[in-house]
């Protein structure tokens, strides 16, 4: 079973940063599943390094436009992406120390940051771009 499902309520009306958003999701949901079923270590931690530098550019993508648009929201934007990163951080730690733990920190906190950064910041940001 897959953690994360795409909604239609995540676009943000942009085809490439949907697009982005949902390999994002379809690298996370990989993850997941490989922890599922006997979990192969080093797949995972090398699906984890693939999941930290692709979010890491849509991040940097994201920032990028924020300065170049003076955008409003952009320090507490920022701000969610450093807390998203961290969290990624600590997911590959809990892994490497114990792969349960890990497990259980990725289904309980990825998903809910994904449904809630793409439906609040990344839908008003885009809906700003839009607007250019
Ligand atoms: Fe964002
Ligand atoms: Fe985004």
């Amino acid at each position: 079973m897959s953690l994360l499902q795409w909604k239609p309520e995540y676009s943000v009306g942009i085809e490439s940063m949907d697009d982005e958003h949902r390999e994002m999701i379809e690298l996370i949901n990989l993850v997941y599943q490989e922890l599922g079923d006997s979990p192969d270590n080093d797949q995972i931690d090398s699906f984890l390094g693939d999941i930290f530098s692709s979010i890491s550019m849509h991040f940097a993508l994201e920032e990028r436009i924020m300065r170049n648009t003076n955008y409003y929201e952009y320090p507490a934007h920022k701000a969610d992406h450093e807390k998203l990163l961290d969290e990624i951080r600590d997911l590959m730690d809990s892994f490497a120390d114990d792969p349960e733990t890990g497990a259980r920190v990725l289904q309980e906190n990825l998903s809910d940051w994904f449904s809630e950064h793409f439906s609040s910041f990344d839908a008003r940001l885009h809906r700003k771009i839009g607007q250019h």
